[in-house]
């Protein structure tokens, strides 16, 4: 059941996803306290890693102490890679990821992220140079294909595990599809069948049963979890009970979601500090709401509050109608 890299176990195989703005240090904590097989960080530039602004060292920073945690970085060059592969191994990261999924333009006009799918010699260099760098394993993210004309994902995943990769992921999906129409988990067989390494299935996943069928689609060792966590913690808890077994986690309701709101806004505000950590909080906020039909006034209030305190005791009128448990 665990899928296994080297001396590093993930069980179970059910993981979250990176998402920048969304998955940060204390998001990967509450997911964690939940129970994760593994949490990914937001992916990180690897130059600027290197080059240590802050802001982006913050972004990486890893929770010691927790210990399934990775860092995803993105990149085009094989010394800002490896360079920053060791800092982050230096730092506590028990796997380092590398993103060749990501399709936002910023990303690949730099030709970094999904982009880096169009040249697979370079791809494979890249890799190379992140795998000689650390002694922790290395994984990789990466999608179906550019487009329609070039789904060569089994071909970058059979170069990637031949230079050292211990497990690969593959969103469902081509780079030029960005996030439209469904995931294909049946085309990730294909990487499935062509490769050793575990692979992990992602794509609109969102609770027990569209897991399932993802995996018995896809043959995948295991299931990523995005957008379908958002609001929703406890997500990647529930869907390891069904599929693994194990005790199904206690989703809160009542007040004990006012306690995890609160709790999880508080830590958004101690990590960023107040004027940052109010904007960031917003989403969350968002979501949170979302799951608890919260009327549009109170929803309003809540995030364009300037002042903390005031969001803090608006929180249990707001989800005061939440579900006593949310479907996936
Ligand atoms: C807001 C947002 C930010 C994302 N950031 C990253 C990222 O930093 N690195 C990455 O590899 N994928 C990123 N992704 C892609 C997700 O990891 C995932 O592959 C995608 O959302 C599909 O999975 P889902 O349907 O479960 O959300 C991002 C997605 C979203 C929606």
């Amino acid at each position: 059941m665990a899928v296994y890299l080297a001396d590093t176990s993930i069980d179970p195989p059910v993981l979250l996803a990176p998402m920048a703005g969304i998955t940060d240090r204390p998001f990967r904590d509450l997911v964690a306290r939940f129970g994760a097989g593994l949490v990914v960080s937001e992916m990180v530039a690897s130059q600027e890693m290197v080059e240590a602004k802050a802001s982006v060292r913050a972004r990486a920073e890893l929770g010691f102490g927790q210990a399934r945690t990775a860092v995803q970085l993105a990149g085009r060059e094989a010394h800002w890679m490896a360079e920053a592969a060791r800092i982050a191994e230096a730092q506590g990261a028990r796997i380092i990821d590398i993103n060749m999924g990501c399709p936002a333009k910023k990303v690949t006009t730099g030709l970094s992220g999904s982009a880096l799918m169009r040249d697979l010699d370079h791809a494979t260099g890249l890799i190379e140079a992140v795998v000689g760098a650390v002694s922790v394993p290395v994984t990789l993210k990466t999608r179906l294909g550019w487009d329609d004309a070039l789904r060569n994902a089994a071909a970058l995943a059979c170069r990637a595990e031949a230079a050292g990769v211990q497990m690969i992921t593959i969103h469902g999906r081509t780079r030029c599809q960005f996030y439209k129409g469904a995931a294909d988990w049946a085309a990730i067989a294909e990487v499935v069948e062509a490769i050793g390494i575990p692979v992990i299935a992602n794509g609109d996943i969102t609770g027990p049963d569209t897991a399932r069928r993802a995996l018995a689609a896809s043959g995948a060792a295991g299931v990523m979890v995005g957008r379908g966590i958002q609001g929703r913690p406890w997500a990647l808890a529930e869907i390891a009970a069904a599929l693994h077994g194990g005790a199904e986690p206690d989703i809160p309701a009542g007040d004990d979601l006012v306690d995890l709101v609160a709790g999880h806004y508080q830590a958004m505000l101690s990590f960023y500090g107040t004027a940052l950590g109010l904007r960031v909080a917003r989403k969350h906020l968002g979501w949170y709401m979302d799951g608890a039909g919260t009327p549009a006034a109170l929803r309003r209030a809540i995030l364009t509050a300037p002042r903390p305190e005031t969001v803090i005791a608006l929180i249990p009128d707001a989800l005061a109608a939440a579900p006593e448990r949310r479907a996936a």
